[in-house]
């Protein structure tokens, strides 16, 4: 378990999640900075987590050099802003963290890189005992790993959500339809948070003629697969825009 003095910048959606996981695990007791506070680092800071909008980080950062201690980390969890550029910005070694907001609970997946073997395990330090971590060795896997865990929670969502339109246009009432189709999503959450495999979470429910899988075969049929692309393609692609490796 980590007790390291870090800074939190941006106390937003993530970043309050974020406390709140290492609130919840004892792991770490962030300073946190928000707006309305004076830009300076603790002294004893020996990592810096940068939770603001990648639209705004320069402006966010910029003022917290002169501060920064000269042994601290640079922990970035922004989609689509690349490790040189915020090295070059604050000249610290880089790790790159993709997690989700199930942090606050414990409960959420990150994904890891960085070129810095030190900066990785400050990040396995503080994620660890947040999230499940998935180390990746390339910087631009992040891109993937933002759309099939940072973002797939809300994709997860609006399928619910499709579903319970499915549900009231089948002749349930809407509160009904929303409820069912929220626990079931919990449902289809407390299986994936068992060691089996997705392949088997799918066959303990749908029986070869059963309504499960003629539901799953009209899924199949409608573009599922091509669905799924589409929305991690688009993600990616907005990530690389954000970064400015190609038009946003
Ligand atoms: N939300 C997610 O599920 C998720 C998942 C993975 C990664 N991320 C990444 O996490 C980052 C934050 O996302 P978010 O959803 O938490 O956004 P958010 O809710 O808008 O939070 C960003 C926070 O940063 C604050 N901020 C902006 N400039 C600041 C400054 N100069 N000093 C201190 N605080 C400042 C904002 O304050 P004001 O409101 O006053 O501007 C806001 O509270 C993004 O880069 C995003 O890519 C988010």
């Amino acid at each position: 378990m980590s007790l390291l003095p870090i800074t939190l910048l941006g106390h937003g959606r993530l970043g309050s999640a974020l406390a709140e996981g290492w609130r919840l695990t004892g792991a770490a007791a962030p300073a946190i900075l928000t707006r309305a506070d004076e830009p300076v680092c603790p002294p004893d800071t020996r990592a810096l987590v940068i939770s603001v909008k990648p639209a705004n980080w320069r402006e966010a950062v910029t003022p917290l050099a002169a501060s920064l201690p000269s042994g601290a980390v640079l922990v970035s969890v922004m989609a689509g802003v690349r490790a040189a550029d915020i090295a070059a910005v604050l000249g610290r070694p880089v790790v790159r963290v993709m997690p989700t907001t199930a942090v606050a609970q414990a409960q959420g997946v990150a994904a890891i890189w960085s070129d810095d073997g030190g900066a990785r395990a400050v990040a396995h330090a503080l994620f660890d005992p947040l999230a499940d971590t998935v180390d990746l060795d390339q910087e631009a896997l992040l891109d993937p790993a933002t759309a099939v865990a940072g973002s797939a929670p809300a994709f997860f969502h609006a399928f619910a959500e499709v579903l319970a339109h499915a549900g009231v246009k089948a002749g349930l009432p809407r509160d009904a339809a929303e409820r069912l189709a929220r626990g079931a999503l919990r449902s289809a959450g407390a299986g994936a948070a068992t060691q089996a495999s997705l392949d088997e979470l799918i066959g303990r429910i749908a029986s070869p003629g059963g309504t499960t899988r003629a539901g799953l075969d009209a899924l199949a049929q409608a573009g599922l697969r091509d669905a799924a692309t589409a929305a991690v393609e688009a993600a990616v692609a907005r990530a690389r825009a954000l970064a400015g490796d190609q038009p946003a």
